[in-house]
């Protein structure tokens, strides 16, 4: 059982819920190496509404549905529905939740999540809501670092590379605040620097943030977290072009770290691809914990 019918943001995601989570996950990634499928939710249809670009997060949905043996209906942009007719979120989310028992929606709006959650009859998964938040995200990058290092407590990590525009970041620093004694490093340009009230938000939880203009000399840190600049939410296209290349974890600095480097991807020029065989560079097996996670969260969800 989980304590909520939908799941928006990673304040919902607490220790506790984490942990009932990642029990199911560890089942599911077991099923997965033995038998492929687990056909608990053979009579449920999972509706999947995509109205921005997606690899992982709509593929790995839809293989854990599949895994799962539930059917899934499909609206993959926005130009094919209804919208380009004027219908409204809510209309849709209304119609779309007589059709099928869970919804997982990414939509570029911050807040649309929200918004569609409260039209739904069924329970709704935020896939993303554009710049703030990804908490499915966020329960993937736990995951990986609970499987590598055996804790989400007493870490070091630093955040870059666009800590204001990332809903990754976003999601996986407040999830992490909610345990003890973490540390929070943020590098990047100061025009990419994190909002103050999440930096805010993330002291009053008892977190030490610390920002680092630049690239840091060392990565003396558990976890190295990067993310690509979100080209697509710059007002100001000169800033992305500006700091772009500069922003880069080369293979040096990779092997020369032992933290974990981890990246929700896609990979665009945040991280050198020489590195990607350097045994701490996990991020596309951080990806195929996608499918697990979310199973064990439909899994759960639908049971509520
Ligand atoms: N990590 C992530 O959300 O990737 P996609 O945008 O490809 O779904």
């Amino acid at each position: 059982m989980l304590p909520f019918k939908s799941l928006i943001s990673s304040h919902q995601l607490t220790p506790d819920t984490v942990a009932t989570i990642f029990e199911s996950a560890h089942k599911m990634q077991t099923a997965i190496e033995s038998k492929g499928r687990v056909g608990s939710l053979e009579n449920a249809i999972v509706a999947l509404l995509f109205f921005e670009p997606s690899s992982r997060t709509m593929l790995s949905f839809q293989s854990a549905a599949q895994r799962l043996n539930a059917g899934t209906i499909f609206a993959q942009n926005a130009t094919s529905t209804s919208f380009e007719k004027g219908e409204s979120l809510e209309d849709l989310i209304r119609i779309v939740a007589g059709y099928s028992d869970i919804i997982v929606m990414r939509h570029a709006q911050p807040g649309s999540a929200q918004m569609a959650a409260d039209c739904s009859d069924v329970p709704f998964i935020n896939a993303g809501d554009g710049g703030n938040e990804h908490p499915t995200q966020a329960l993937i990058d736990a995951f990986t670092i609970e499987k590598h290092i055996g804790r989400l407590d007493n870490l070091k990590i630093v955040f870059g590379f666009d800590s204001l525009q990332s809903r990754s970041i976003h999601s996986l620093t407040r999830l992490l605040s909610q345990y003890p004694n973490n540390e929070f490093s943020f590098m990047g340009p100061s025009e990419l620097a994190p909002p103050p009230a999440m930096i805010s938000e993330l002291e009053a939880a008892g977190v030490r943030c610390t920002q680092i203009k630049g690239l840091p000399d060392k990565l003396d840190y558990d976890v190295v977290y990067v993310n690509r600049l979100q080209e697509e939410r710059f007002a100001d296209k000169s800033i992305f072009d500006k700091h772009r290349r500069f922003y880069r974890l080369s293979y040096d600095m990779v092997a020369a770290t032992q933290a974990l480097i981890l990246d929700p991807l896609p990979r665009i020029d945040e991280i050198d691809v020489t590195a990607d065989d350097l045994p701490n560079a996990v991020y596309f097996q951080q990806a195929s914990y996608g499918v697990p996670v979310r199973m064990a969260l439909l899994s759960l969800m639908l049971s509520n």
